[in-house]
């Protein structure tokens, strides 16, 4: 383990060397985006040097993909992979269903896309991401950025049709200009504090003109490995 580690380090460190040991020789792997994904990259490459490990990996964004570049870890397309073994990725928000709240890294385009070509995807987080119930965290819905301001406007109708009591719309933003994903597109977050029927809700937000994709990711997620700060780790 590197030394020095914060309990918050600490603990994406133990959750993420734990999942990289359900990885096998020869697999195509999703390799997830955040500061706990990134422990993640680091462990692998770790396998990679020391035991010969040899798999591929296919990044969910450009910095992951630099990060695996500078470790080398090698990784090609999701089109020249076509179908994955494995993704694992962190979260930020994960419900006792397994269902997900994700896009704090502004990534959550690339993240479904190919959590949903794995056969299998394994969620890493440290244990403050365990809800009882999704909402709390700002949920990241991605928008084309022709017409956005349209687009919020549609979510924010969206939501008092369904009752939503909370539904504070913001744009997210980097410095004084909106924030671009990798794919060139906006981020609005929802402010919902609780959102009742996630299942419903990621339904309903995907059929607005103008959204591109949501941050919930209902019963996409398989396996969870929490870490704690004292170093205990838990899968369910
Ligand atoms: C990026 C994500 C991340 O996985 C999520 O934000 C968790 O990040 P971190 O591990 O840094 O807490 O969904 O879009």
């Amino acid at each position: 383990m590197p030394a020095e580690l914060s309990p918050i380090d600490k603990a994406k460190f133990v959750a993420a060397k734990r999942a990289v040991e359900f990885v096998e020789t020869g697999m195509k792997l999703g390799l997830g985006t955040g500061s706990t994904a990134a422990w993640m990259v680091r462990c692998l490459a770790e396998r990679i040097r020391e035991e010969g490990l040899r798999v591929t990996g296919v990044p969910t964004s450009s910095r992951t993909a630099e990060l695996a570049r500078s470790l080398g870890v090698p990784i090609m397309s999701l089109d020249e992979a076509k179908w994955l073994d494995l993704t694992i990725d962190g979260a930020d928000e994960i419900d006792p269903n397994l269902n997900l709240i994700k896009g704090g890294g502004a990534a959550l385009l690339q993240e479904k896309i190919v959590a949903t070509a794995s056969d299998q995807m394994i969620v890493i987080a440290d244990a403050a991401k365990e809800v009882g119930c999704l909402g709390a965290f700002p949920l990241p819905v991605e928008v084309i950025p022709f017409g956005w301001q349209t687009t919020k406007a549609l979510l924010e109708e969206t939501l008092v049709s369904m009752d939503v009591l909370n539904r504070d719309c913001t744009l997210r933003m980097n410095g004084d200009r909106p924030l671009l994903t990798d794919e060139a597109n906006y981020i609005v977050d929802l402010h919902l504090k609780r959102i009742g029927n996630p299942r419903q809700l990621a339904l309903v937000l995907n059929q607005i003109p103008g959204v591109v994709e949501n941050g919930l990711f209902i019963d996409i997620c398989d396996i969870v490995v929490i870490g704690n700060g004292d170093g205990r780790v838990t899968v369910r």
